[in-house]
């Protein structure tokens, strides 16, 4: 294996950026153009969620722990934390917004139920999990950047930047992804592209969200 991969982490309090009491000041509720506040309140009725799935798939992964190799376990203890960070971020940003207690979205939270087995594909082993986990963070980024400009932004500073740093975060869980692979996998490389294009119409072909990926 060649050295350890450079794994980086963007650092920020979730405390210092956006209080568990944050309140949404009422000039930006009025000033929001017609349709952003309820369509941010209905993305992030679904985003809170998936970002608190990252817990079952770390314990799936934690299940098979002898499969995998130490640089991929540490990469994966990394985006955990930060998983996890969002979805602490996103329950304070729809409550401010939404007024959704946090009691609710736990019990909505422990009522979803995750289903490993339509993907079975993305989770053969290390290497097929770091390629799908590269395809969906990739993608978080995207739609993130695109949510900021559309909806975040309009929400005052705190919620603006909680929208900054998933971005920021979500790109370097990709770069990390990528550095395991080319530290770990790097003879494997050639079949990256055949597996991205199976992941991209697995996605496709999910009728539901499955609450792990995607
Ligand atoms: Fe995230
Ligand atoms: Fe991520």
């Amino acid at each position: 294996m060649a050295g350890s991969p450079k794994l980086r982490q963007n650092c920020w309090l979730l405390d210092d950026v956006l209080p568990k009491d944050h309140c949404i000041p009422a000039q930006y509720l009025a000033e929001a153009p017609d349709g952003v506040f309820q369509n941010f309140c209905s993305l992030l009725s679904r985003d809170v969620y998936s970002e608190g799935d990252a817990q079952s798939l770390y314990d799936y992964v934690m299940r098979r722990k002898s499969e995998m190799s130490e640089p991929f376990l540490t990469m994966l203890t990394i985006w955990l934390a930060d998983e996890l960070k969002h979805y602490e971020a996103l329950r304070r940003t729809y409550r401010c917004l939404a007024g959704v207690s946090f009691a609710d979205m736990d019990r909505r939270f422990a009522a979803r139920v995750h289903e490993f087995e339509p993907l079975q594909m993305a989770l053969e082993d290390e290497f097929t999990l770091l390629v799908t986990l590269m395809f969906d963070e990739i993608g978080s980024v995207y739609s993130y950047r695109r949510d900021l400009r559309e909806y975040y932004r309009y929400f005052g500073q705190s919620i603006e930047r909680i929208g900054h740093h998933l971005v920021k975060d979500e790109g370097m869980h990709f770069n990390n992804a990528a550095e395991v692979l080319l530290t770990c996998h790097s003879h494997r490389l050639s079949e990256v592209k055949g597996l991205l294009e199976n992941i991209s119409q697995l996605e496709s072909s999910l009728k539901t969200y499955y609450k792990t990926f995607f």
